[in-house]
């Protein structure tokens, strides 16, 4: 989507839609709007029509109390807006800047929410592509010129979490674990200053990565472990970002049934999430060194497939019993965890859908984040609530920890007791970063579904911004 920002009023602004928000209580200066005026509402989330004449269309949006308003709000009321240009056909809109505190993070909120509402996965839709009308081609914020840079930002990043989101919709026979690498290569081939190092079954065993070496072996589809490399000349320690990359979750010989299974072709989410925010990252230029590792493998069933009760060797020399083989992404983050500490990393952060409990804990509102640094988990929650991409943070204790260990290795993938799952998902994952200031992202429940005005069903591309805030507070 093309995206500017104009100082213009309302009667000039030249768009097919025009937004223009009204609070609660609140009315327009006289001749501003025009007549019909009168019924617009201040409601939060009402919708008025009006056709003044100039502008041709008007749109008063509802922004409610102005005590209340908050960039969430005007990111779902963005959303709105760009499903009321849809169904109008609009393929321009102009938004006016509503009065808030913080200009900049208002403007980034208009275009978030209008590219993220926008967004739609038509790839496999043939004959069907056109009933859905135009797309949104432009977006004009009306506002001062000292916006350009918020809004440009806002572009990038939201435009690279819909490219997470076209990641994680593709089918599993469609985005593989090569298909993930060559994403990776094409973002490093964008950027002089990003090198990426791709291994593949063989290397992956050779370099006794055991953990995604067993999950891969049940199914005919060859792992990769990928790792991106950013110098963006940062003078604070090396950030990672790990995310996990199952293109397609069977559960293995512990296999998940049927109901619902085609949904673990979201498994990659994290994988996604992190590939393209580091794109972002690249594109907008912030001084960080960052590496991106991406442990990629189906997880499938077979006569050659991993078993319960086998044991098997990670990355760091530890010992795992594979007690269900459906607890798979704690076996190839651990791995991709140790190979990354090892390439350097001194802040390790992993996003990755690892357990079914963190949605009966917090649904898809707040993903859970894990954390053995306080400062880390700290910056990750302020970032969650500048970005609105929530996290809520988890314990890490000795006794569950102890609900780890195996009977015959070290480890066991699975807890001795059902209770706190994603905590002793986490545990694990300790296990594998050596000290390293590391935090531990779980986003099983908000990686789709989330239903959100400007995220609705399907892949919600979650993380791509929570990460870009992050790194953009830390070179602050
Ligand atoms: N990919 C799943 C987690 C998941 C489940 C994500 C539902 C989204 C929705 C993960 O690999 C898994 O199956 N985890 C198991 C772990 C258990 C066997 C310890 C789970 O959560 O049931
Ligand atoms: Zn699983
Ligand atoms: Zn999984």
């Amino acid at each position: 989507m093309k995206v500017d920002v104009r100082q213009s009023s309302l009667r000039d602004a030249d768009a097919a839609l025009v937004a223009v928000g009204l609070f609660e209580g609140g009315s327009f200066a006289d001749g501003v709007v025009g007549p019909g005026s009168d019924d617009a509402k201040g409601t939060f989330r009402s919708m008025t029509l009006l056709y003044p004449g100039e502008p041709r269309r008007l749109l008063v949006v509802g922004l409610g109390e102005r005590d209340d308003f908050d960039v969430e709000k005007l990111r779902v009321l963005a959303a709105l807006v760009a499903g009321e240009a849809k169904k109008l056909e609009a393929t321009s809109l102009a938004w006016a800047l509503p009065a808030a505190e913080d200009e900049e993070a208002a403007a980034e909120a208009i275009v978030t929410g209008t590219i993220l509402g926008s967004y739609r996965f038509d790839r496999f839709k043939g004959s069907g592509k056109d009933d859905e009308g135009p797309r949104l081609e432009t977006l004009t914020v009306l506002g001062p010129a000292e916006l350009a840079g918020a809004v440009e930002t806002a572009r990038i990043y939201s435009e690279a979490a819909n490219r997470a989101r076209d990641l994680q919709e593709t089918p599993a026979n469609f985005a593989k674990p090569e298909d993930l690498a060559r994403r990776a290569e094409e973002i490093a081939a964008g950027s002089d200053k990003v090198t990426v190092e791709v291994f593949d079954g063989d290397a992956i065993r050779a370099k006794g990565m055991g953990g995604l070496a067993a999950v891969s072996q049940g199914g005919p589809v060859d792992p990769r472990l990928i790792t991106l490399r950013y110098s963006g000349a940062g003078s604070g320690p090396t950030l990672a970002f790990v995310g996990k990359g199952v293109t397609f979750d069977t559960g293995g010989i512990s296999l998940k049934p049927g109901a619902g299974m085609q949904e673990m072709k979201f498994d990659m989410s994290g994988a996604a999430a992190v590939l393209e925010a580091f794109a972002a990252i690249v594109e907008l230029g912030l001084p960080i060194d960052l590496l991106t590792v991406v442990p990629s493998t189906e997880n499938m069933p077979s006569g050659t497939a991993v078993k319960p009760g086998d044991v098997i060797t990670q990355y760091n020399g530890k010992t795992v019993e594979v007690n269900n083989t459906d607890a798979e992404g704690r076996l190839i983050l651990a791995d991709a965890l140790a190979w990354t500490v090892e390439q350097g990393a001194e802040r390790v952060i992993d996003l990755a859908t690892l357990t079914g409990a963190v949605l009966v804990a917090l649904g898809s509102t707040y993903a859970a984040v894990i954390s053995n640094d306080d400062a880390l988990a700290s910056e990750i929650a302020a970032a969650g609530e500048e970005s609105g991409e929530l996290v809520w943070r988890l314990p890490l204790h000795p006794e569950y920890k102890e609900m780890m260990k195996g009977t015959v290795a070290d480890l066991s993938n699975l807890g001795s007791k059902r209770e706190a799952g994603t905590i002793t998902a986490a545990s694990f994952l300790e296990e594998f970063v050596d000290g390293t200031p590391w935090a531990h992202i779980d986003i099983a429940g908000t990686a789709w579904d989330v239903n959100r005005a400007y995220t609705g069903k399907g892949g919600s591309g979650y993380g791509v911004r929570l990460l870009v805030q992050l790194v953009r507070d830390l070179v602050d």
